[in-house]
């Protein structure tokens, strides 16, 4: 063998042994135990002035759903990003009382869940512009049904829930509906093996008031309930 091949050989070697340490670099699980470093410089906003802009809420964003009902026996939709847990099994929806959705969903005590991923933006957008009034949403979403009546869910969401109204917190302008979900429907495809939800499969829409847009999920910066074991204690 001349030294030309053996100068090849040891230089392939090198390419492999560095593309296997950039792989092994990705593993994303492996991220959560090291954040970002400059990430946290970043977020630090000790020193900056605050100024009182208002009444608003700052908790955005938030996750976009679509809610399934039947309203007058057809199926509307109605896009909800007001939307959040109550517990671990319970859910509060806040729909302004205007909307079309309440009627159905006050008589028949059952609605849907539906997240929205990246890819149904359009659609969900759709049935977040458009009232039930005016307009007939049913065929927006192809749909199946679970255990409940009445609470339609998306055949293209990856995570649906159907739900049962268990209580109505009333404020000036909006019904609160708060809900116990019954059964949560999960695309198989989003699951890891301990069947527990992979969100960046998911890609779920986010949303943002008052600049009205959608966002989408970044990345690990750290792990729960165990960054803060670094914390040192005065
Ligand atoms: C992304 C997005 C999120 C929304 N979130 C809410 C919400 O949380 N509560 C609400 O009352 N309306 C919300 N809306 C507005 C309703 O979806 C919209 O007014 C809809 O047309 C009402 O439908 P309906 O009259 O058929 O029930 C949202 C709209 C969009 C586009």
């Amino acid at each position: 063998m001349n030294t030309q091949k053996i100068l090849n050989i040891i230089l392939a070697a090198v390419i492999v042994i560095l593309l296997l340490k950039v792989n092994s670099t990705k593993d994303i699980t492996a991220d959560v135990d090291k954040p970002d470093d400059k990430q946290a410089e970043r977020v630090d906003f000790t020193d900056i002035p605050k100024i009182n802009i208002g009444h608003h809420s700052g908790v955005y964003p938030t996750p976009t759903t679509v809610v399934g009902t039947k309203v007058n026996g057809k199926t509307n939709w109605i896009a909800i990003a007001h939307i959040g847990n109550i517990g671990f099994e319970c859910l509060v929806l806040s729909i302004h009382k205007s909307h079309f959705s309440n009627v159905g969903i006050k008589k028949n005590k059952t609605l849907s869940v539906n997240m929205i991923s990246e890819s149904m933006m359009i659609p969900a957008d759709f049935v977040g512009m458009k009232s039930g009034k005016d307009v007939d949403k049913s065929d927006v979403f192809e749909y199946f049904e679970g255990e409940l009546k009445n609470a339609p869910m998306i055949k293209a969401s990856p995570i649906t829930m159907e739900c049962e109204v268990i209580d109505i917190y009333d404020t000036e302008h909006h019904d609160n509906f708060v809900v116990k979900i019954k059964n949560t429907y999960v695309s198989q495809t989003v699951l890891d093996e301990n069947n527990n939800i992979d969100y960046f499969k998911v890609k779920p829409l986010l949303f943002e008031m008052p600049k009205k847009r959608y966002f989408k999920v970044g990345d690990y910066v750290g792990g729960a309930w165990k960054e803060g074991a670094k914390y040192d204690v005065k």
